[in-house]
């Protein structure tokens, strides 16, 4: 059995993967600091596939203790790396934070992993590194742009480093860019856990429709778009999760073509604001209470992915639609809630 390496395996993305790469018959090590995660996902986890993953309570941004942990697990085949901050207003007020735990944390596990001599190596990456893409649908050729805030620099400089780094160490990466990823497992399970107020979307719609925000804000309705509003490309995170268990296997099986890969991920299509509320109301027969107000700075008018090279060369393909996922995200809403 390959034994995989998943770290912020507690949070969003992460906790969805870690039940893939079970379910698909791989050992998972789950590492995680606990700072945007509940170490009761371990057993939410286990509830769905039947098998317990090993746990690490580890902070990725202290040397010593990621080379106890790499110590320890000198034996496993790959990692995927979903540990980092991503809140974007966050990151200009804490910039030297999130570098530190984005970038620096990066680079001790690389060395260390060099140290170990482990080489297979997954990146969490955003499509935030296209910013405004002049053509759409957007392939892994777009060029990457200045980002507008740390967070977005975070994911572009982590992609340098790797980039870098592979030819001079031997590793092999594959930088995985996401769209916007949403929905919570079938099971109702594991989802999103957002702190606080929600700043994305699909949980702000969720809390609103659960009574526990007001007024759901519309940023802007005078995009250049067909309904004005803006157009993003929203990805099931099951759909996102599988994506990574075909990655780690071209890995594993030494398939992939270069030492550096780069694959958008995301379903191809691009859905606005409304049509993600009109999605929502239809499948939870609930009516959202929605203003349109001013656009949110920063914001872009549209991002959806090609997913050629996707589809053709990892062989994946997204397969739930925007109402599979906002079914996912309000069963999993009304169960966090208790409704
Ligand atoms: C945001 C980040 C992006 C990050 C991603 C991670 C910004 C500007 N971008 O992407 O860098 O990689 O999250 O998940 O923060 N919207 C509303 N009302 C709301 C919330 C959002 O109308 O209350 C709109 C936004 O204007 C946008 C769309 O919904 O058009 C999606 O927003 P969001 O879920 O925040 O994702 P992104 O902005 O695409």
């Amino acid at each position: 059995m390959a034994k995989i390496l998943v770290t912020g395996g507690l949070g969003f993305i992460g906790s969805h993967t870690t039940v893939e790469l079970q379910q698909n018959g791989y050992e998972v090590v789950v590492v995680d600091n606990l700072s945007n995660s509940d170490e009761k996902v371990v057993s939410r986890i286990t509830s769905i596939t039947g098998k317990e993953p090993l746990f690490e309570k580890v902070d990725l941004r202290h040397r010593e203790e990621v080379r106890a942990l790499l110590a320890r697990h000198r034996d496993m085949d790959g990692l995927i790396h979903f540990a980092a901050y991503k809140a974007v207003g966050e990151s200009v007020e804490k910039p030297l934070e999130y570098y530190e735990n984005n970038i620096w944390a990066l680079v001790c596990l690389l060395q260390e992993m060099r140290n170990q001599g482990l080489n297979n190596f997954i990146f969490s990456s955003s499509c935030t590194v296209y910013g405004q893409a002049k053509e759409l649908p957007i392939t892994e050729h777009s060029p990457v742009v200045p980002a507008n805030s740390p967070y977005g620099n975070t994911k572009q400089v982590g992609e340098e480093v790797l980039q870098q780094a592979v030819s001079a160490h031997g590793l092999n990466v594959i930088s995985l860019r996401y769209f916007n990823p949403v929905g919570a497992h079938p099971t109702a399970k594991i989802g999103e856990l957002p702190l606080g107020v929600p700043l994305n979307l699909v949980p702000f719609v969720t809390q609103t429709a659960a009574g526990i925000r007001k007024q759901l804000s519309v940023f802007g309705d005078d995009y250049d778009t067909p309904d004005g509003t803006c157009i993003r490309d929203y990805i099931h995170v099951v759909d996102l999760a599988k994506a990574h268990v075909v990655a780690v296997k071209r890995l594993l099986d030494k398939k992939n073509s270069q030492p550096y890969e780069v694959f958008n991920l995301g379903t191809g299509k691009g859905s606005s604001v409304l049509e993600v509320i009109r999605s929502f109301e239809r499948v939870s027969g609930e009516k959202l209470n929605c203003k349109i107000v001013e656009r949110r700075p920063g914001d872009v008018t549209a991002a959806y992915a090609d997913t050629t090279k996707a589809n053709d060369v990892l062989g994946w393909k997204a397969e739930k639609s925007l109402d599979d996922a906002m079914a996912d995200a309000w069963r999993w809403e009304k169960a966090v809630r208790g409704l």
